[in-house]
């Protein structure tokens, strides 16, 4: 037999391969997820993400300066506040540890991208991301509440905010917001596409935000639904955003390529805790190579279509990526 077309002389050796490789993952790419708390020195180990602490706002600033110099571009910060209460004040008051940590970061380590995440879920007293009228998570009225959050975070010093609650119009009140405040250069990174998903469990342990009745399903997205997905990625832009987030990452890879194939910005992705407790608990026993695991994981995600993936796995992934 003579075969004219032969597929594996490209693959033939390292060389070749790298010269025809179609996507390189880059520490350029990541953005770290961190947790801050009140009080000092604390480093608390979260047992469901092993590697992953939730620290008070001084132990912040320094992980900040290691992330920096693996070369990581970017932290997204989430926060346990002091205070729990009906509408979640806590998530706007400049005392609290996010914005604590948004200020101290941006002071040390001003070249480091600081995201904060804007949603209420972590600081209301039944875990909801809104403001309730009965078991209703009321939308327009919450608005107005998310918009604080993105001011105060915005005042803070965080160059760009994520909206991830999924009430509908929060973009453009975000965003008229941050521009009736001047504060015009702060982007909106929306947590568009964003489903209702069992991979958010550990997540939830980590920030204590796990809704106290019922669950997110009359907010977050239904699994099963792409068309939707499309329509939430063309209202936010038309609101406003920057860049579009897809949230959970790799059971949803086929609507990262689908929104990169339609839109011209920027498309991110949430690569979530229960996908790296999942990688974590395998490599723990033995049963999977992580650094193989994570670093095709990742380069998938790439694949589809990423520019941005926020992932657990990225201080580890940095170095793997500096060793070669
Ligand atoms: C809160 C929020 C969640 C995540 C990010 N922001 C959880 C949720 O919606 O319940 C999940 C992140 C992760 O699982 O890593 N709105
Ligand atoms: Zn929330």
């Amino acid at each position: 037999m003579k075969l004219s077309i032969r597929p594996r002389r490209m693959r033939i050796s390292e060389g070749v391969r790298a010269l025809v490789r179609e996507n390189v993952l880059s520490v350029d790419d990541f953005v770290y997820p961190i947790f801050v708390v009140p009080g000092k020195d604390r480093l608390e180990p979260i047992d469901s993400m092993p590697g992953c602490f939730r620290l008070s706002v001084d132990n912040a600033v320094k992980l900040c300066e290691k992330i920096e110099a693996l070369g990581v571009r970017g932290v997204e910060v989430f926060g346990l506040p002091e205070y729990k209460d009906e509408v979640g004040s806590a998530a706007w008051d400049m005392n609290s540890p996010v914005q604590r940590a948004i200020g101290e970061i941006k002071n040390h380590v001003p070249n480091l991208v600081v995201i904060g995440d804007v949603c209420l879920c972590q600081y209301t007293s039944h875990g909801h991301c809104g403001k309730l009228t009965g078991s209703y998570v009321n939308n327009d009225e919450t608005l107005e509440l998310l918009a604080k959050v993105a001011v105060s975070q915005a005042a803070a010093g965080a160059d760009m905010v994520a909206p991830s609650d999924m009430m509908d119009g929060r973009v453009a009140a975000i965003r008229k917001a941050l521009d009736d405040n001047n504060f015009i250069n702060t982007a909106i990174m929306a947590y568009s596409v964003k489903y209702a998903s069992a991979y958010y469990g550990p997540f939830r342990e980590a920030a204590d935000s796990a809704p106290a009745f019922g669950d997110r399903r009359q907010y977050q997205m239904d699994a099963a639904n792409s068309r939707e997905a499309m329509k939430e990625v063309a209202l936010d832009l038309e609101e406003g955003a920057d860049i579009i987030m897809v949230k959970p990452a790799m059971a949803y890879l086929d609507i990262v390529r689908q929104v990169r194939d339609s839109v011209d910005f920027p498309v991110a992705v949430y690569n979530v805790s229960g996908e790296y407790a999942m990688v974590k608990a395998a490599a723990a026993k033995g049963w999977i190579d992580e650094k193989r695991i994570v670093l095709e994981t990742l380069t998938a995600m790439k694949r589809a279509g990423a520019d941005i993936i926020i992932t657990y796995h990225a201080l580890d992934a940095a170095k793997w990526l500096r060793e070669g």
